[in-house]
């Protein structure tokens, strides 16, 4: 439940985070994250079972992670070895409280340590696609119930299990690891040393599925219909008739964030709409039109593109360009909060990979995707981040369940800074003009073409350079649009997308003969890295 200011000081962001967005629900899985790379994929695979789960760091206290009720504990792997220095360790005191406790690579490692066995070193590591032999009798089948005795598993692990601790039974072996999945039944303890959660372990899933079904007794209940449910009658409770503002840009996950918000609380929230006049094509309208019309939210809708236009005046510099539209923001938006009487509860949007983008010690606090991260102390607010344990492909069903239009759901990012970095050079209306032009014939034409849903991102970019062209009998010298489209799973790494030809040849025809001004259109076939998506 959502603390106090006390009780805020007391624990620290992430756990005060989750604790205050957890939905009621009766089962659920916590994954402890002590550094894995796949946390978020454990997570996730538990979710897709319809068992709700998030993610806690290794070390919260274990009053803490008894208090929010799971049903089962995962243990997720790490970099570290268990007899390094520094190694993450999670209260041992967990492992004799009955609550059922799966640990995976580090977790297992970790576990068996603390209990008594002995781990080091492997004198073959395993690494990738390995044999897997089940030695768990059949009528006993916990973790491998139903599944064939031979089965393939993805190891990545230098450390291995060699004497289990007193209680424990080897479950499964591979080649090299005569310890590959273990069980203390007595006390609810597992272990696997390989990884259940990666698509490259065939039937990791039915694993983790024996784990959250039969051993910690979860029910497949949850739906994101529920999770909406749930959150906004948690929010609800949470606000407790005070009023709340969101930061509204118009993207998929503060619209989704914003729509769930107004569901609990009604018109004690009100969305705050900055247009930096660094917006596409009707932008402003769309959303302005989608939250008025549509939800008949209460909506601010801040006309600031004078200032931030002034603001930007010979400005050329990327970094500069960021910084200064970060920082007018902020005082635009600190105004409306004050004009406002100043709600006590600020929506956002953040995701699950923003929170670990952030790192995991200060994984809440606030990003500065909407600029609102740098608010002055004199403004108090509490956070309220529904979505700060969910993927986007899930808030785009949140999305759905709430009644947002399709368009709002598919939309790609759109970066805050918004055109200001996708005009190279200095930003000046006339440039602006064109490029919002070049940039909604790029997208219209892409979705035209039903690829949209394809790409992670299209747009167009005005650059700072002029190239000779020829029109009529005349010479020209105008200006030249790159148009960039990648795909992408998260938008860390990208590949250009390789539209077809007849496609890029329509955006291009339509560039140069409808946008004054351009003569030449050329297409960015970096990925990145070494190239970024954007261009600044
Ligand atoms: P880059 O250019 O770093 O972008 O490859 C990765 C993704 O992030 C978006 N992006 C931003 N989003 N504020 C945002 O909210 C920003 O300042 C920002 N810069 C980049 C970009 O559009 C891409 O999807």
């Amino acid at each position: 439940m959502p603390g106090t200011q006390v009780q805020q000081e007391r624990t620290r962001p992430q756990e005060r985070a989750a604790a205050q967005v957890m939905p009621p629900v009766d089962d659920l899985v916590i994954v402890l994250d002590f550094g894995a790379q796949y946390s978020q994929l454990i997570a996730r695979r538990i979710r897709e079972l319809r068992v709700y789960s998030l993610i806690l760091p290794f070390d919260i206290r274990l009053e803490d992670l008894l208090a929010l009720k799971p049903k089962g504990i995962i243990l997720s792997g790490g970099p570290a070895s268990v007899y390094e220095d520094n190694a993450p360790r999670c209260d041992p005191a967990l492992f004799g409280t009955g609550v059922p406790t799966l640990g995976i690579c580090y977790g297992m490692q970790f576990m068996a340590h603390v209990l008594g066995g002995e781990t080091g070193p492997a004198v073959r590591k395993e690494f990738g696609r390995t044999r897997l032999f089940v030695d768990e009798p059949e009528r006993d089948g916990r973790l491998f119930r139903g599944l064939e005795r031979r089965l393939i598993c993805w190891m990545s692990h230098g450390d291995t299990v060699h004497r289990l601790p007193a209680g424990f039974e080897t479950l499964a072996h591979s080649d090299h690891t005569p310890h590959a999945a273990v069980a203390d039944p007595a006390r609810r303890l597992f272990g696997l040393q390989f990884h259940p959660e990666v698509s490259h372990t065939p039937w990791g899933a039915e694993v983790l599925r024996n784990f959250v079904y039969n051993v910690c007794g979860c029910a497949p209940s949850w739906t994101m219909a529920s999770f909406v449910e749930q959150a906004a009658g948690e929010i609800a409770a949470e606000v407790d008739g005070g009023r709340a503002i969101c930061a509204l840009s118009g993207g998929v996950d503060s619209s989704a964030a914003a729509a769930l918000v107004f569901r609990a609380i009604g018109d004690r929230l009100t969305c705050v709409f900055v247009d930096h006049g660094l917006l596409r094509l009707g932008e402003a309208e769309r959303v302005v039109g989608v939250f008025r019309d549509h939800f008949g939210m209460p909506l601010v809708h801040v006309d600031a593109r004078a200032r931030f236009l002034d603001r930007l005046r010979g400005v050329a510099d990327p970094e500069h360009k960021r910084t200064l539209i970060g920082q007018e923001f902020i005082t635009v938006f600190a105004e409306e909060a004050e004009r406002l009487g100043r709600p006590e509860f600020l929506v956002q949007g953040t995701l699950y990979p923003d929170v670990i983008e952030s790192g995991t010690r200060t994984a809440a606090r606030i990003k500065t995707h909407h600029n609102v991260g740098g608010l002055p102390a004199v403004m108090p607010f509490r956070l309220i981040e529904p979505f700060r344990t969910l993927f986007k492909d899930e808030v785009r069903v949140v999305a759905r369940t709430l009644g947002l239009p399709d368009e709002l759901v598919g939309r790609h990012p759109f970066p805050g800074p918004g055109l200001a970095i996708r005009v190279l050079g200095d930003v000046t209306e006339e440039r602006l003009a064109v490029l919002r032009q070049a940039d909604a014939i790029v997208t219209g034409e892409i979705r035209r073409a039903g690829l949209s849903r394809d790409i992670w991102q299209a747009f167009a970019v005005l650059l700072p350079v002029q190239s000779v062209g020829v029109a009529g009998d005349a010479r020209t010298y105008g200006n030249v649009v790159a148009v960039r489209a990648v795909t992408s799973e998260d938008g860390m790494t990208a590949d250009w997308a390789r539209l077809p030809a007849d496609l890029l040849e329509t955006i291009s025809n339509r560039i140069t003969g409808e946008v004054k001004g351009v003569s030449r259109v050329v297409y960015d076939i970096s990925s990145k890295p070494p190239a970024t998506i954007e261009w600044e």
